[in-house]
């Protein structure tokens, strides 16, 4: 199928709509504080977590470990984590230090609800919980020390905040595509790598659906960025729920900055079209995923 056909998205978008809700009662279930924790530290994290959001990436950790040959069950921990980490990487990245930005899934930002501090510490919070998740709800020793591994260096120094620590430092330098491209490659990528990974490991999978399941995700993060770039210069805020044309006015390295709109949208559906490409080993019963990689480069949030 071609990867900007609109003809079966619908599909997609129904179904990751109702995984969406759901997972929110698995995530606010998972995400629940003890007497011990701080009342507001506790609400600032599950109002992070909470209340929105797509949930591409745990659909992928959930899809992912079934393709593998696992359970959705044996999915959901890992699923959880991630969606903590992505949660974490967002309440940062909205930091007056870094993007400053006042609004997220349409409502006020962490740090704009609750005050930097606790917002930092939500952050760190979230970023904490996933790995005691990871360990604490995945039976097998060997299972969750390969997830704790994964979700480590997906996040870490040679990860999203390695891409992080590029697209800061890269601000108001002259744009340039080699750059662009390593900062969508660790930002964003590297964690819906991730999710792809995951999902292999909860399934104990084999190398060649790992690989397979690896490769989807980095070329869908990659034209998942590219759609966040152009919907920052394109997209209606309203919908997306956070500001847009915010990206130019930082001075920051984007792919419409590097190439243009209409450039851009041709490298997505280039990315796009070798994350279905990724999917070959498996049949049909990955459909959805390749309907998921045209949903991600036509959305409009
Ligand atoms: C936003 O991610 C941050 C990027 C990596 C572009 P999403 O667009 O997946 O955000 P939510 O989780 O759906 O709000
Ligand atoms: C953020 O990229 C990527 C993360 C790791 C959070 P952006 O800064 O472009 O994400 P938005 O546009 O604020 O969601
Ligand atoms: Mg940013
Ligand atoms: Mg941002
Ligand atoms: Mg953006």
């Amino acid at each position: 199928m071609s990867v900007t056909a609109k003809t079966r998205e619908p599909d997609i978008r129904r179904r990751l709509s109702g995984f969406a809700e759901r997972f929110e009662r698995v995530l606010a279930d998972m995400v629940t504080a003890g007497p011990e924790v701080p009342a507001e530290l506790a609400e600032a994290m599950r109002y992070a977590v909470l209340g929105g959001g797509k949930r591409v990436r745990a659909y992928i950790v959930t899809r992912a470990c079934e393709l593998c040959g696992g359970s959705a069950e044996a999915a959901t921990p890992a699923a959880v984590a991630l969606e903590c980490v992505h949660a974490f990487s967002l309440v940062h990245d909205d930091l007056p230090a870094m993007d400053n930005d006042d609004f997220r899934r349409g409502r006020p930002t962490c740090h704009k609800a609750f005050g930097e501090a606790v917002a930092i510490l939500a952050g760190d919070g979230l970023l904490a919980l996933a790995f005691d998740l990871l360990t604490s709800r995945i039976a097998k020793p060997e299972v969750a020390a390969a997830a704790v591994r994964e979700l480590a260096r997906g996040t870490g120094w040679a990860g999203m905040i390695g891409g992080q620590t590029t697209d800061i430092l890269s601000e108001r330098k002259p744009v340039n595509l080699e750059r662009v491209q390593r900062i969508h490659r660790y930002k964003t990528a590297r964690l819906v790598e991730t999710a792809g990974r995951l999902g292999a490991i909860c399934a104990e999978a084999d190398a060649e659906r790992t690989a397979a399941v690896a490769a989807f995700g980095d070329w869908l993060g990659r034209a998942f960025q590219i759609a966040d770039d152009l919907l920052d210069v394109t997209g209606d805020a309203t919908v997306l729920g956070k500001a847009v044309a915010k990206d130019a006015e930082a001075g920051k390295q984007t792919y419409p900055a590097a190439v243009g709109v209409e450039r851009s949208r041709e490298a997505a559906r280039d990315a796009a079209r070798k994350a279905v490409d990724a999917l070959a080993v498996f049949g049909p019963e990955a459909d959805d995923l390749r309907q998921l990689v045209a949903y991600v480069i036509e959305r409009e949030k």
